[in-house]
């Protein structure tokens, strides 16, 4: 009988453990790992040409007396390309994807990013040294990933 206990107390300690470790798998994809972690915003990556924003993806004024730049990435171009900013001011970049995630980033600086389709993925930097920067996707997208790059112009003093 002693040994039929022990076992039924290891059984339900055995499933205790189970029931504590699928919970805690639940509540991590539940709260954190399911929404990127910074800046959660969606879009309809289907209808992204009726979109006000994506429709026309560009650099615009943004408040600081900075810009706000929507960028599309889609297989294999960024929209728009080239980008054009000015040096010394904050830059917002607002990215979604039209079909399959692509990365986006600036090379040589730490502007980096996802293009999640169905998402914004929304960063701001600023850019202090004027020239020529080359943008990447980082995320492997299909057969020409490795051309999938665009040009960003840092201006100087230019709005
Ligand atoms: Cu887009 Cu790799």
């Amino acid at each position: 009988m002693n040994v039929e206990l022990y076992e039924r107390i290891w059984m339900w300690a055995a499933s205790g453990l189970i029931v504590a470790f699928l919970s805690l798998i639940f509540v991590m994809t539940g709260l954190h790992a399911i929404t990127p972690p910074s800046h959660f915003e969606t879009v309809d990556p289907a209808s992204l040409a009726s979109n006000p924003e994506f429709s026309s993806p560009g650099v615009r004024p943004g408040p600081d007396g900075g810009v706000v730049v929507s960028v599309v990435a889609e297989m294999f171009d960024f929209n728009p390309n080239p980008i054009e900013v000015p040096a010394g001011r904050p830059v917002t970049f607002r990215l979604t994807s039209a079909d399959v995630i692509h990365g986006f980033e600036v090379v040589g600086t730490n502007a980096n990013a996802m293009a999640i389709p169905g998402y914004v993925s929304q960063f701001t930097v600023t850019f202090d040294h004027p020239g020529e920067y080359t943008i990447a996707c980082n995320e492997y997208c299909g057969l020409l990933h490795h051309n999938m790059v665009a040009k960003l112009i840092v201006k100087k003093g230019t709005p």
